[in-house]
């Protein structure tokens, strides 16, 4: 069987409770990506989606369990993983072209100061930021700082992006044109990409995988939704797609009742779920059931 290149592996995390004893966030949790796969998980607030990204990102350590990289485990945070977080991080002190040529220099200690800075301007260049260079943080908007993030996190040509709700703090509008570029980005350079939203669009526009978390405490991989959209999609138009309507209430479905009640589904005869496995789902439209595969199917 080919390996994964992400692997998750029976990952637990538990806390002290302030009660003494202790609290389990999420117990014994399995999952794996394909490189180049855009997954997003989406779960209610303190299910511990944070906290798995965390962990891939070697800022914090299972309890139990372990989580293999590229057929290695993850010793502590390395430039091989950007992360990129609601809020952007920059260094208020530095320009953008300073921020991002602070990240290229850790990564390539040993170039010079204009092989750094010209790699850093393709990447400034890529989010739309080109002639922005000698700005601060402080004389930019807020979609722009997140830009100078993106740039800098794919400056260092990560292996993996994770990126903990990277537009919720942005307008509308700004959301989307991140959306497409991130979209288009991830897409040309085959990136794998781990995201955390609790944006149901911004997950069916994105990701090839969806992965549904039940609410905490002991929180649960229940499903992996699998995209029935083309990949060739744009944001505008997804909605015209027959089987988006089928996808967006499945996830709907899945938030409104079911990441509350699902110890009740499993407690149903005859249920069968294997949390080594979650069942991968693939909502689609009536009429798309009988022509497999749905991915294939034209819009
Ligand atoms: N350092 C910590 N100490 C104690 N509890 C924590 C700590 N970090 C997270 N938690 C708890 O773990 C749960 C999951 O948190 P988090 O991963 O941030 O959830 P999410 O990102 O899904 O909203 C929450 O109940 C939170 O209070
Ligand atoms: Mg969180």
């Amino acid at each position: 069987m080919a390996q994964s290149y992400i692997s998750i592996e029976g990952i637990s995390r538990r806390f002290p409770a302030p009660e003494g004893g202790k609290a389990t966030v999420f117990e014994d949790l399995w999952f794996s990506m394909n490189q180049g796969e855009f997954v997003c998980v989406i779960g209610h607030s303190g299910c511990g989606k944070t906290t798995v990204l965390n962990i891939l990102a070697g800022l914090d350590e299972p309890t139990d369990g372990a989580v293999i990289i590229d057929g290695r485990g993850i010793e502590g945070p390395s430039l091989d993983r950007a992360v990129i977080f609601q809020s952007h991080g920059l260094l208020p002190w530095r320009s953008v072209m300073g921020n991002v040529a602070y990240a290229v220099s850790s990564k390539w200690r040993s170039w010079s100061r204009p092989k750094v800075e010209e790699h850093a301007a393709r990447f400034i260049a890529l989010v739309g930021l080109g002639g922005a260079e000698t700005k601060r943080p402080a004389e930019l908007s807020g979609g722009m700082r997140q830009r100078v993030g993106i740039a800098r996190a794919l400056s260092i040509e990560p292996k993996i992006m994770l990126m903990d709700e990277p537009f919720s703090a942005l307008d509308a509008l700004t959301r989307g044109t991140l959306q497409d570029e991130v979209r288009r980005i991830c897409r040309d350079t085959g990136q794998t990409v781990f995201m955390i939203t609790h944006d149901v669009d911004e997950a069916i526009y994105l990701a090839d995988k969806i992965v549904l978390m039940t609410n905490g405490p002991d929180a649960r991989i229940a499903e992996i939704v699998a995209n029935p959209l083309p990949a060739d999609r744009a944001r505008n138009d997804v909605h015209k797609h027959p089987s988006y309507y089928p996808l967006r209430n499945h996830i709907i479905d899945f938030l409104v009742t079911r990441s509350k009640a699902f110890q009740s589904e499993l407690d149903a005869p005859g249920k069968v779920w294997n949390r080594r496995a979650p069942p991968v789902v693939v909502p689609v439209s009536p009429g798309a059931i009988a022509s497999p595969p749905p991915v294939a199917k034209a819009v």
